[in-house]
């Protein structure tokens, strides 16, 4: 096979933005990547759904359309497609060169879109997660929570709603209060930062949780 199974020989870092729409996730990643690079730490941006070519067409084939036109395990496996892709024509062989990498999304997307919000089976997703991640995780994951109204408002000023934007206050609500309890349940490695300031403030909070988790344990 020749690919990494169960992740790479890790020696750059894996950080992940979590969130719902609208919470700044794109604008932080660049912002991250820069302060890293800041600090003599070569690293790249990336997101989910996408990030290597076959991926982003996947991507396509998820944000365009009717809200309801995936089963949400059919949807499920789309997104972990992506990211078996994703992992392996990206993450993994920037990891193993010394590159931290800063994504734009990652796996607690699809546990709080299509487990908390869609209601497809939470054991299921972790399933499909070892059969196409296997013993692999980020080594930090940023949740940027903000009220849902106001995320909504945001990504709607951005114009061109995509499919997950309109899906309904409900649903949002569910994901929100979802990668709340993923936090809850995974604290080692979540942490929730509040992102109703404005983007320097975030960026602030951002950088300082980086170098308390990861840049000045002696592990950067
Ligand atoms: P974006 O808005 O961050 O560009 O991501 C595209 C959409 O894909 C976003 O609305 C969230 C959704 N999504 C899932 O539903 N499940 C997933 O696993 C991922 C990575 C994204």
């Amino acid at each position: 096979m020749g690919q990494p199974w169960s992740g790479p020989v890790k020696q750059g870092r894996l950080i992940t933005f979590e969130g719902g729409e609208g919470a700044g996730k794109s604008t932080q990643t660049r912002r991250l990547v820069d302060w890293l690079a800041a600090r003599g730490i070569d690293a790249v941006a990336t997101r989910e759904p996408g990030g290597a070519p076959g991926a982003e067409r996947i991507r396509a084939l998820l944000i365009e359309g009717a809200p309801d036109q995936w089963d949400a395990r059919a949807e499920a496996l789309l997104h972990f497609a992506a990211r078996r892709a994703h992992l392996v024509e990206t993450v993994w062989p920037a990891l193993e060169r010394g590159t931290w990498v800063v994504s734009d999304r990652f796996a607690d997307s699809t546990m709080a879109y299509q487990g908390y919000g869609m209601g497809l089976d939470r054991e299921m997703i972790v399933r499909l997660y070892d059969l196409t991640v296997g013993d692999f995780a980020p080594d930090l994951t940023l949740i940027l929570d903000l009220p849902v109204a106001e995320g909504l408002a945001r990504a709607a000023a951005r114009g061109g709603a995509d499919r997950y934007e309109r899906m309904g206050s409900d649903f949002h609500e569910r994901l929100r209060a979802g990668y709340l309890d993923i936090a809850r349940r995974t604290p080692e490695r979540c942490l929730v930062i509040d992102a109703t300031g404005i983007a320097d403030a975030v960026a602030q909070s951002v950088h300082q949780a980086v170098a308390e988790r990861l840049v000045e344990d002696g592990r950067g």
